[in-house]
C-alpha cells in the first residue's frame, strides 16, 4: 500500500518559532506561480476530524493528558490527514506542503515526553501506512529565538510552546538527528537566515525535486497549466 504516483510531498519541520508556515506560504506561492498545483496543509490538522484533535491536545483546559495519549492523539490525526489529504493529492500529482509531520511527533513525543523515537516512529508509520516525505526541510531554530517570536505577538502559547526551555532543546536535538541519519532526504537551514534567502534556498531544493535530470524539460510532476488528466 506504499506506492504512490505523481506527486511530490514536503514537509516543514522546527521547533516553534522557526517560521515554518511563512516558508511554507512563500513556496506555495512560488510553485504556483510556475503552473504547478499546491496543497497547502497543517498537522495537527489538515481535517475536519484532525482540526477537532487540534484543538483537544493543544488547547489548555481540557485536563491532563498524558504523554502516550498525546503521541495517541497526534498520530490519530496525522492518520485522517495521510488517508483523506496528502495520499489522494498525491495520487492526482499535486504539490503538498505540510506544516509539521511524523518528525514533530518523534521529536516532541519521542525526545520531548520521553516516551522513546523508535517507539514513536513505529507508531506513526502504522498511522500512515508508511507514507514518508520526499523532502523534509528542517528551520533550526534556537529554542531562545523560537520563544522570542512566538511570545513577541499577542498570541498565547499553546499546551506544547509553554513547556520549559529544556523540553525545547530535546526536541531541536531529535530533529538534527532526524535529519543526520537521512540527509539525502533533509534540507536543513538556520532558522535566523533572512526570510528571503530561507525561501530562495527552499525553492532551489523543491525544483531540483520537480525538475529531476537538469537536461529534461519535462516536469516529473505535472504543472497545472499543461492541462489535462491523463499521466
Ligand atoms: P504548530 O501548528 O506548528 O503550532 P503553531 O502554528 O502555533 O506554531 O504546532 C502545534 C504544536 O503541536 C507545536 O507546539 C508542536 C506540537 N506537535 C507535537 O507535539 N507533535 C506532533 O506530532 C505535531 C504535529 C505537533
Amino acid at each position: 500500500m506504499n506506492k504512490r504516483s505523481a506527486g511530490i510531498f514536503i514537509a516543514f519541520e522546527g521547533g516553534d518559532g522557526a517560521g515554518k508556515s511563512t516558508q511554507a506560504r512563500l513556496l506555495a506561492a512560488a510553485l504556483e506561480s510556475r503552473g504547478f498545483k499546491v496543497l497547502r496543509t497543517r498537522e495537527p490538522g489538515g481535517t475536519p476530524v484532525g482540526e477537532k484533535l487540534r484543538s483537544l491536545v493543544l488547547d489548555h483546559g481540557n485536563g491532563e493528558i498524558d504523554a502516550r495519549t498525546e503521541a495517541l492523539i497526534f498520530a490519530a490525526s496525522r492518520a485522517a490527514h495521510a488517508a483523506q489529504v496528502i495520499r489522494p493529492a498525491l495520487e492526482r500529482g499535486d504539490v503538498v506542503l505540510s506544516d509539521r509531520y511524523i518528525d514533530s511527533s518523534v521529536a516532541y513525543q519521542g525526545a520531548g515526553r520521553n516516551l522513546g523515537n523508535d517507539a514513536v516512529q513505529s507508531l506513526n508509520e502504522w498511522a500512515t501506512a508508511g507514507l514518508q516525505p520526499d523532502l523534509t526541510v528542517l528551520l533550526d531554530v534556537d529554542p531562545q529565538l523560537g520563544r522570542h517570536r512566538r511570545t513577541a505577538g499577542e498570541a498565547a502559547e499553546d499546551r506544547l510552546e509553554s513547556e520549559a526551555d529544556d523540553f525545547h532543546t530535546r526536541i531541536r536535538d531529535a530533529f538534527l538527528d532526524l535529519a543526520a541519519a537521512r540527509p539525502a532526504a533533509y534540507l536543513v537551514l538556520p532558522a535566523h537566515l533572512p526570510m528571503d534567502e530561507l525561501a530562495t534556498q527552499i525553492l532551489q531544493r523543491a525544483e531540483s525535486l520537480l525538475h529531476p535530470g537538469a537536461d529534461s524539460n519535462m516536469p516529473a510532476v505535472r504543472a497545472a497549466s499543461a492541462g489535462g488528466s491523463g499521466a
